[in-house]
């Protein structure tokens, strides 16, 4: 921690225990000098998605999904990787269970195959694979773990897109589609799941689905992503109707993923482009999401976007009287989905793209994982406590946080993930610091628990806190793992990193 934040540190701990009110209401984490100390029934997970590492395409009567179809591509993903097998985990799923407990977690964030439960997109649900998934949750209860589950984590049934470049999100019956499924799933597993995250990411899948086709369904089309984008939302309204009417008692939220963007220099222009550059990955989403309708200026955007592409069309066309009630029918909580931040300025005059700002940092010799993605944690401090006070004060769950570090077995057997223990414990008490300022946090699921197929970049990004080896399909749980269970075991996060001594 550098010196400025454990300046912020204690002063939000004076904050916290004088204003004995809001510590009651929010029942703070405490910061003492040596370690974070969170609630007693703060949720300590990890996450994964069903295609990242099931395998098992086409088992229990699965049908094709857009990622199956994607990574047959040529020069889609790196390496040529497929999710034909993954991590194995239709079939090892009882170990991964068995990591989880090792690890001494209480919370698993996955998610359930779209393609697998619907196979034909609409219609009538898989039974087969709906057996699956409720014995892995029954499994995941008899040891007292909470799941929660992601609903779409991007595979999508690719019957749901007839054609290249038609279909999927761009299509609005796809909203009501994805309804159906959430109806499938919640009316099986309504009764036993407390949390239902609808959607992950809707900006990344706008962006790399629709916008520059680097994910499934490939589509490169700047206008019509934004419809896309638009259909993602509305999919989350209808799906909390038909969870909402299966699972009364459940939380539902989205996953969304979110770059604070900070600006590059205290310059007005630097300032606004930072500003205009949130509005597109972030509010965008969590305003209408939380029922302040879109914001006015990155709709003024878009429309200044739709006019210059020559589109035809503007937001008007798509977003339908009462679309944004319905969006903003329902979140109980927000999932946050935090990596890094974007250092934002104003670009340049006659700089090509739609867009006023670039992407301009982070500058120098900031500390970055093997991605090369800065590693910022007090952005997430910032992000937290500014969701607390612009949503209503409405719990966060951080639904994914991680990094790459390429760390493989040494000859003790060990994978010594130093950074990746160093990257956990700085995160967690930016966390920490954030709940001494009132926000409500409750929860921390890692990304990942296993490495996994990681989309486009295929399998050489390692983000687990267990290594796999995937041609044995063996799993090694890496030093970061044990740490991450002291954590889980004591709800403290110390202020240094341990010495890497666990017995394991
Ligand atoms: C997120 C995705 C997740 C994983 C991590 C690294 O954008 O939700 O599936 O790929 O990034």
């Amino acid at each position: 921690m550098t010196a400025a934040t454990a300046a912020t540190a204690s002063a939000t701990m004076t904050a916290s225990t004088t204003t004995s009110a809001t510590t009651e209401r929010r029942n703070v984490t405490e910061i003492h000098t040596d370690q974070a100390v969170f609630p007693p029934d703060f949720l300590w997970g990890a996450a994964t998605s069903a295609y990242q590492i099931e395998g098992s395409r086409t088992a229990d009567g699965t049908g094709e999904s857009v990622w199956d179809v994607f990574v047959r591509r040529p020069g889609a993903v790196e390496g040529g990787g497929t999710g034909a097998i993954a991590c194995d985990s239709y079939r090892r799923w009882r170990e991964d269970i068995d990591l989880l407990r090792m690890i001494g977690l209480n919370s698993y964030r996955f998610s359930t195959g779209w393609s697998r439960i619907m196979p034909t997109g609409r219609g009538r649900a898989n039974a087969a694979a709906l057996d699956h998934y409720e014995r892995q949750v029954d499994a995941l209860l008899e040891v007292g773990i909470k799941p929660l589950i992601t609903l779409n984590h991007w595979d999508m049934p690719s019957a749901l897109t007839p054609a290249p470049g038609r279909g999927g999100w761009l299509d609005r019956a796809t909203a009501s589609a994805f309804a159906e499924y959430a109806g499938a799933v919640t009316g099986r597993l309504g009764d036993r799941v407390g949390h239902w995250i609808t959607q992950c990411e809707p900006w990344i899948i706008q962006l790399l689905g629709y916008q520059l086709g680097l994910h499934a369904p490939g589509v490169k089309d700047l206008a019509r992503s934004v419809v896309a984008g638009h259909h993602v939302l509305l999919g989350h309204g209808l799906a909390a109707q038909a969870i909402a009417a299966n699972s009364p008692a459940a939380q539902i939220g989205v996953a969304l993923s979110l770059f604070p963007c900070v600006p590059d220099s205290d310059c007005e222009a630097d300032r606004q482009a930072a500003w205009g550059s949130d509005g597109y990955v972030n509010r965008w989403y969590l305003d209408p999401l939380a029922a302040l309708g879109y914001p006015a200026d990155t709709r003024r955007l878009w429309e200044g976007v739709l006019a210059g592409s020559g589109a035809g069309f503007g937001t008007e066309d798509f977003i339908l009287p009462g679309d944004e009630a319905v969006i903003g029918s329902r979140l109980d909580f927000i999932g946050v989905n935090y990596y890094t931040r974007r250092v934002c300025a104003a670009a340049a005059p006659g700089a090509a793209g739609p867009f006023p700002w670039a992407v301009v940092g982070p500058r120098g010799d900031v500390p970055r994982t093997d991605e090369g993605w800065e590693i910022a944690p007090d952005a997430l401090r910032d992000l937290l406590i500014r969701l607390d006070r612009d949503y209503g004060g409405r719990p966060l769950v951080v639904t994914e946080n991680g990094a790459v570090f390429g760390d493989a077995p040494t000859h003790d057997g060990r994978v010594h993930d130093v950074r990746r223990v160093a990257f956990i414990r700085s995160h967690l008490r930016a966390i920490a610091q954030a709940m001494a300022a009132g926000a409500r946090v409750t929860g921390y699921m890692h990304w990942s628990l296993l490495d996994n197929f990681e989309w486009a970049l295929g399998y050489r990004p390692r983000f687990g806190l267990t290594h796999v080896d995937y041609a044995s399909g063996r799993r090694t749980l890496k030093d970061s793992a044990w740490f991450y269970r002291q954590v889980a075991a004591t709800g403290t996060a110390p202020k240094e990193d341990p010495d890497y001594g666990f017995d394991g």
